[in-house]
């Protein structure tokens, strides 16, 4: 196949869509105008809410553009093959004018006969219809016009097929989706590209935005009927070059190798290594969008600028597992603004800007580190000589008090050989956002993880997602491998031998969804490690004799567990399980979440 770099990709988009009539529009800011839902611009639609819902653009109808985008729900993703904080996004709108047949026909001309994708490789997903919106046979139907055969078309649910909104409210609809096919085998019988198995890689997403979700949750008619379509520049070029991961496209590649030389240390050599040379490549790349951003934001501890700090200070860290400087950043932040001065010559305007609050943010870093290690020691000569654990709170407090990243605690810890209390530091983290009541829903949905209420109710619905998967899989074996909470979604481990089906997955939903319904009581009771057990409670039991311990029932669930949870089901939401896929050998991994009508 062709190879492409990522200039020519863009130029290639946009010429093609400027063809067929679509005026060429500039990047927007990654800061929203306007909506206090989100964060971060997170899709080219975003900045063009307004003339989706029928106000007149003044390019025209037909719009065309690479917009900058920034998610960060799914950083803790970040350094595996495809996950990143920021990208680009090749993107082209109809607003009320052309529909399904031109968007279907162009793309399907755009991905073969201008990219050279395999069309015996080339697979589309449709939205296969429910109460909100019917079946997508009109596209399916022009999928088939221009020679998609059968079984390469497949209709998806709502979770699979349906796009939006990018805020709580806003414009959304059914989409079609494009896929490659990488030749691997199918992972079950009824493997598709709604499975995460890799086989199915993403390339498009076809949006027929026609509908509002309201307030009420509600999906109400627009008035025009529009298109939006989205390609992820860093995964296209990642697929289309063959490459393993999106850090080997030159958007990234000169990053590495400086890291490399940085360093010493060879990327794709060692997994940690590699992990920490793509995490810092990809948060500093983010920083030195967000620093120099038409709208430039600072690190601060509030909204925006708290993401940015974190994300400045998450590749600092990554720093030092590397064995490098942090001023690294401030190296790489350099090649960044070179790499992409010509297609955003903003960047290089404020280059100055980038750097001294680079160098700003190392500075307060490293007062914080070197506060927390003072800190530490001290906390370490007072520890009692046969202690074995680094207690969970004191991490706490060390985090709070002087913003001691708790994954640092953890290496010195271990340099001193104690182990951490992991449990505990989350626990005493849960408590004090439960506490001090932060973060509004707003926030949530931009990535931060705050909302101790959110992760008490997401807690809970672990619990019950624990007890609902033993009963819909007939599998008393089930237990917790992993559990991972943030204020958005709940991460959960299990050990499993096969990916779940669709009906699976249906079935456990309702189940927790039937139980929430019923706002039942969350009941709290201390007894003895033994008649936990003997309740049939389950959960981790603790080997001290006599040990008291916490079990918390929530309807068909009951399991020894610290808290904090929700006070009643009702207040869970509707429970969605958004991702189902394998975590290791024998051990799967959902990712679900809790929806709010408003
Ligand atoms: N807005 C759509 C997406 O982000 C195109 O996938």
């Amino acid at each position: 196949m062709k190879q492409f770099t990522s200039d020519e990709l863009r130029k290639l988009y946009i010429e093609f869509y400027h063809s067929k009539g679509h005026a060429i529009i500039d990047s927007a800011s990654l800061i929203p105008e306007n909506d206090p839902t989100v964060l971060f611009t997170t899709a080219g639609m975003h900045p063009l809410v307004p003339y989706l819902l029928g106000e007149k653009h003044p390019a025209g109808n037909r719009l065309t553009d690479v917009q900058i985008c920034v998610r960060t729900g799914d950083i803790d993703e970040v350094g595996d093959a495809s996950h990143c904080t920021f990208f680009e996004m090749l993107g082209r709108w109809s607003l009320g004018d052309y529909f399904k047949k031109d968007t279907i026909a162009w793309s399907y001309d755009f991905m073969l006969n201008k990219l050279g994708f395999d069309k015996d490789k080339f697979s589309v997903t449709v939205f296969a219809g429910d109460d909100d919106c019917p079946r997508d046979e009109e596209s399916a139907n022009y999928w088939r016009e221009v020679g998609i055969p059968e079984d390469r078309i497949f209709y998806l649910n709502k979770k699979h097929n349906w796009w939006g909104p990018a805020g709580v409210t806003g414009p959304c609809g059914p989409d079609t989706e494009m896929f490659i096919d990488t030749g691997k085998p199918k992972c079950c019988p009824e493997c598709s590209p709604a499975c995460d198995c890799g086989k199915y890689l993403e390339i498009g997403n076809d949006v027929f935005m026609q509908y509002f979700k309201n307030a009420d949750g509600k999906f109400e008619p627009l008035k025009q009927k529009n298109v939006d379509e989205g390609l992820g520049l860093e995964r296209l070029l990642c697929i289309l070059n063959g490459y393993k991961s999106v850090y080997e496209t030159d958007l990234f590649s000169f990053a590495i190798k400086k890291l490399e030389e940085l360093s010493g240390k060879k990327y794709g050599e060692d997994e940690a290594m590699t992990v920490a040379m793509r995490i810092i490549a990809d948060h500093t790349r983010t920083a030195t969008f967000l620093l120099g951003d038409v709208k430039g934001i600072s690190p601060s501890n509030v909204d925006q600028g708290y993401v940015l700090r974190r994300l400045i200070r998450r590749a600092m860290r990554y720093c030092r597992t590397l064995g490098v400087d942090d001023s690294a950043l401030v190296e790489l932040a350099k090649l960044y603004v070179e790499k992409y001065k010509d297609a955003y010559p903003y960047i290089k305007e404020n280059e100055e800007r980038i750097v001294s609050e680079l160098e700003g943010e190392k500075d307060k870093f490293a007062k914080t580190i070197e506060q927390g290690l003072k800190e530490f020691d001290k906390i370490v000569a007072h520890l009692p000589e046969n202690m074995t654990v680094f207690p969970g709170k004191t991490a706490f407090r060390l985090y709070d008090t002087f913003g001691f990243p708790i994954e640092m605690t953890e290496e010195l810890a271990k340099e001193k050989g104690y182990t951490l209390d992991r449990a505990g530091y989350d626990k005493a983290f849960a408590d004090h956002q439960a506490l001090s009541k932060a973060g509004a829903e707003q926030k949530f949905k931009g990535g931060l993880a705050d909302g101790g209420e959110f992760t008490a109710r997401l807690h809970s619905a672990t619990h019950l997602l624990n007890a609902a998967l033993k009963q819909v899989l007939h599998d008393d074996n089930i237990q917790q491998r992993g559990s991972n909470i943030t204020a958005e979604r709940l991460r959960f481990d299990f050990n499993f031998p096969r990916p779940l089906t669709a009906e699976e997955i249906a079935d456990v939903e309702k189940l927790v969804n039937a139980e929430i319904a019923k706002d039942s009581e969350v009941k709290l009771e201390e007894m003895s490690v033994d008649e936990a057990r003997a309740s049939g409670a389950v959960g981790v039991f603790g080997s001290k004799y006599g040990e008291v311990v916490k079990v918390y029932t929530i309807g068909f669930s009951k399991e020894i567990c610290g808290g904090p949870h929700a006070k009643r089901t009702g207040e869970l939401g509707k429970f969605k399980i958004v991702k189902e896929q394998s975590s290791s050998a024998g051990i799967r991994r959902i990712k679900a979440i809790l929806e709010y009508d408003e």
